[in-house]
């Protein structure tokens, strides 16, 4: 039998790229970096499926072939905003993604990003590491005592949810809420988390606020300079779902003149590339995009977009499909 043929655009875990191999007709991009939406395009027509990441941008652009060979976009994360849906649904393709597998991770960055703002670690290790220290003194870097305080949860998806049990169960937070659709009272119960109807209402209640909503046009700048205000004048806002949820702008003015307490970044509009004025904030901590980072994670995320492959080629409904 015809192994179906496979590009995957990105390197991955070796044990999951071992795997894929056994399966099908494997081809890698092993340059390793972004390929342009013109290469994008040409793969749709190589190829019977096209595992992208959320560096492949399949733009209106990109998607805009006649004749695709290629069936399914196994997407290798759970956020997929970087493929356009009308696009996708016009070329009659399946999409895919990894949900579940990335939860607990991508929390656990959330976490640490919130406590690394509120105790002012980032700007301590840089002090440190510029050889600035003089010593501890009394009120050397004072930070915020997190526990007890009140967390603003942005989107209550899986991600959401892990963040309140670590907030809640971890740190004694009390967690307030805004998703789109109304939450189960028992699913709520279990981190003792209120929903409110709207954003507006939940950020000038919030010590901490945490966007795990998606990305894409709907939520673009969903923080912007009239919503920053809302938030109190110590208050810190913490985002690992997608850049371009917050007007960077805006976030770069509160920030500059103390009208929020500070931020914490792992994921930027247009990254890799950093808006210049983020840098010069002290306020604020940055990664690079480190939500999923971890080999648990990584490999579960392979294994997972094979078993979409596997229904996809079986002639099931693949289990991840968003598109
Ligand atoms: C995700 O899974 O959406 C991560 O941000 C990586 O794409």
């Amino acid at each position: 039998m015809v192994k179906p043929s496979v590009f995957v655009t990105r390197r991955w875990p070796a044990a999951v790229e071992a795997k894929l191999a056994e399966t099908y007709d494997l081809q890698l991009n092993t340059g390793d970096i972004p390929l342009s939406p013109a290469e994008l395009r040409e793969t749709l027509g190589k190829y019977d499926a096209v595992l992208p990441t959320v560096t492949d941008r399949f733009t209106a652009e990109a998607l805009d072939v006649k004749g695709a060979q290629t069936r399914i976009l196994g997407n290798y994360g759970v956020g997929y905003s970087h493929i356009c849906e009308a696009s996708a649904r016009d070329l009659g393709l399946t999409v895919t993604n990894t949900p579940d597998v990335l939860s607990e991770c991508t929390a656990d960055i959330a976490m640490t990003l919130l406590l690394m703002v509120a105790r002012r670690a980032g700007e301590g290790e840089r002090e440190l590491r510029a050889g600035n220290w003089t010593g501890w003194r009394p009120t050397h870097l004072i930070g915020t005592k997190v526990s007890g305080k009140v967390l603003g949860i942005i989107g209550y998806g899986r991600i959401g949810q892990e963040m309140a049990r670590r907030a809640h169960h971890g740190f004694g937070m009390q967690v307030v809420v805004h998703n789109r659709s109304p939450i189960a009272p028992e699913v709520l119960a279990r981190n003792n988390a209120t929903q409110v109807d709207s954003i507006d209402t939940l950020l000038p209640m919030c010590d901490f606020v945490s966007l795990h909503c998606p990305g894409g046009a709907p939520n673009r700048h969903l923080i912007n300079s009239r919503r920053l205000d809302l938030m109190k004048p110590d208050a810190f806002l913490i985002n690992t779902a997608r850049g371009e949820v917050i007007d960077e702008w805006a976030l770069t003015q509160s920030l500059m003149y103390g009208l929020i307490g500070g931020a914490a970044l792992d994921v930027f509009d247009g990254e890799p590339r950093i808006n210049p004025d983020l840098m010069q904030c002290d306020n604020l901590v940055m990664l690079p995009h480190l939500g999923s980072a971890t080999k648990e994670a990584r490999e579960a995320m392979g294994f997972r977009v094979l078993d979409n492959l596997s229904d996809f080629f079986a002639g099931r409904d693949p289990r991840d499909r968003v598109i």
